[in-house]
């Protein structure tokens, strides 16, 4: 797919011509901006055809046309975005990957023009390419009859702007390709099957995206013994496949903010020796989507150039029972000196995270927010609508949720009341791992891993419900989602839009 800028449609620029309206407006109204070439009885017909078909402009609500009016493509898809009053950005994501589905399903090469008269700036133009790539993912590489082939359609599309300058809309178009792209990029490792996607696999991938800006350093299992990351050790001993500590480091000449994002990277969750049920580790290989999220979001951050140093770790590891792995009831000592008694092993997330936390710390950056598929409490919190959030600093996490806004990824903040890090007290160590089965599980997952973080300014999201979707839902296709490289990427590039 192919996207460039157009300042008005005429015949050759479009097959098909995507109409993007608000309620109840009559397109003939704004048409000569857009469509110049159109004369009097031709705007008359176009509105009677509108009106033919009944179309109003609902949100949600959609219609694909043959049109035979001199000057308009044979073609006309229209698109509802809803009052004009309740417009945001995300409405035209949305557009995007509407557009984006239904060229699937076409087989020759299209030229289509985007036509709405929503804002004209440079996070419109980035929410729109944003749709057209996140809605165009597929993963067939395993079908051996490849019965998509279509996704190869090579499509020309041009998103008409006549209000704005080149130069604004090559920034919003910059922008939003390299986070939709990024954001495929983290579905594919998402979408990966365990057997493939180990933490060795994981750890290449990282280091195959270093640039002059861009470096990465994996540590090996002796390492990690000596840096005496106990917690994560601990995690990966049933497995037969090693644990890589990854660190991938963007710093660019002249920057002087540091931000770390640490993203969990369990390759595969059996649950270890307290095994998950068949179907409750069905899809276990995308317990590394946190992983593949800062993975992603540094690739992302390198490519716009950002003039920020942003780290990415991740303790990757799988959990797996066996005669060598962690028991229930076995103590570990994390890096930070504190003993952990493990009551469940397939509270698993939070014994890498604590390492990669306290590991992180040293450096002391200027904030540190990871990001987990952590726990099955917050998918009954959330649904798979919203990621929960929480935090040591208030003002972090208000800009990821604000951040996550304009990216079109809602965050809720949930609670770490003091209480619930009762259920986490011990007997015979410091901590357990897990808290009290059917109590606020993601709080007292958070509550957790904040004994791991010093002052630093820190932020968790909780990705487990919003990381994978059964069905597909606007600009998120079925399986892997990588919610979070849209949010994270807004708020690294903070005003790049603007
Ligand atoms: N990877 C799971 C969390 C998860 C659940 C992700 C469902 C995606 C969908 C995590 O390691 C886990 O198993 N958490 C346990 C914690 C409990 C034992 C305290 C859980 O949520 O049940
Ligand atoms: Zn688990
Ligand atoms: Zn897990």
């Amino acid at each position: 797919m192919q996207i460039a800028y157009a300042k008005t449609v005429n015949k050759e620029l479009a097959d098909i011509l995507v109409l993007g309206l608000f309620q109840d407006e009559k397109f003939s109204q704004v048409a000569p901006r857009f469509v110049p070439q159109l004369d009097a009885a031709a705007l008359a017909d176009l509105d009677k055809l509108l009106a033919q078909n009944g179309f109003s402009g609902k949100k949600k609500e959609s219609a694909d046309l043959l049109c035979r009016i001199p000057g308009l493509p044979p073609r006309i898809m229209l698109l509802g975005l809803g009052e004009e009053n309740d417009y945001a950005a995300d409405q035209t994501r949305k557009l995007g990957a509407k557009i984006s589905r239904k060229l699937k399903s076409l087989k020759t090469p299209m030229t289509v023009s985007i036509v709405t008269r929503a804002q004209q700036n440079a996070a419109t133009v980035a929410a729109i390419c944003e749709g057209l790539i996140l809605g165009s993912f597929s993963f067939n590489r395993y079908k051996t009859k490849n019965e998509e082939q279509n996704t190869n359609v090579n499509h020309q599309i041009y998103i008409v702007m006549p209000d704005l300058e080149q130069t604004k809309f090559e920034q919003g178009l910059h922008f939003g390709s390299t986070v939709g792209t990024s954001t495929n990029f983290a579905r594919n490792l998402a979408n990966e099957p365990a057997c493939n996607m180990t933490p060795a696999h994981l750890a290449e991938i990282a280091s195959s995206l270093i640039s002059p800006n861009l470096k990465c350093e994996v540590k090996y299992r002796d390492e990690i013994e000596k840096l005496k990351m106990g917690a994560y050790l601990g995690v990966a001993m049933g497995s037969a496949e090693p644990p890589k500590l990854i660190v991938l480091k963007y710093s660019p000449p002249q920057a002087s903010k540091t931000i770390t994002l640490i993203g969990k990277g369990v390759t595969f969750d059996s649950g270890g020796l307290s095994l998950k049920t068949a179907s409750g580790m069905e899809t276990m290989k995308y317990d590394m989507t946190g992983a593949a999220v800062v993975i992603a979001t540094l690739k992302a951050v390198a490519e716009l150039n950002l003039e920020c140093n942003v780290t990415a770790i991740v303790a990757a590891c799988e959990n797996m029972p066996d005669g060598k792995a962690l028991r229930p009831g076995d103590v570990l000592t994390a890096m930070n000196g504190k003993t952990i008694e493990v009551n469940n092993t397939d509270a698993e997330g939070r014994l890498t995270l604590a390492d990669a936390l306290y590991f992180a710390s040293q450096d002391k950056p200027d904030a540190i927010i990871d990001i987990a598929t952590l726990t099955g409490a917050i998918v009954t919190a959330l649904g798979r609508t919203a990621a929960g959030v929480m935090g040591n600093n208030q003002e972090l996490i208000d800009s990821l949720i604000s951040h996550g806004k304009e990216a079109g990824e809602k965050l809720w903040q949930m609670p770490m009341f003091d209480e619930y890090s009762d259920t986490l007290k011990s007997d015979i160590a410091d901590l357990k791992n897990a808290g009290a089965r059917g109590e606020a599980g993601s709080s007292s997952a958070a509550m957790f891993l904040r004994e791991f973080v010093d002052s630093t300014p820190w932020a968790h999201l909780d990705i487990a419900g919003t990381a994978w979707t059964d069905k597909e839902r606007d600009e998120l296709p079925k399986g892997p989602t990588a919610f979070g490289v849209r949010t994270l990427c807004y708020l690294l590039a903070a005003d790049l839009l603007n």
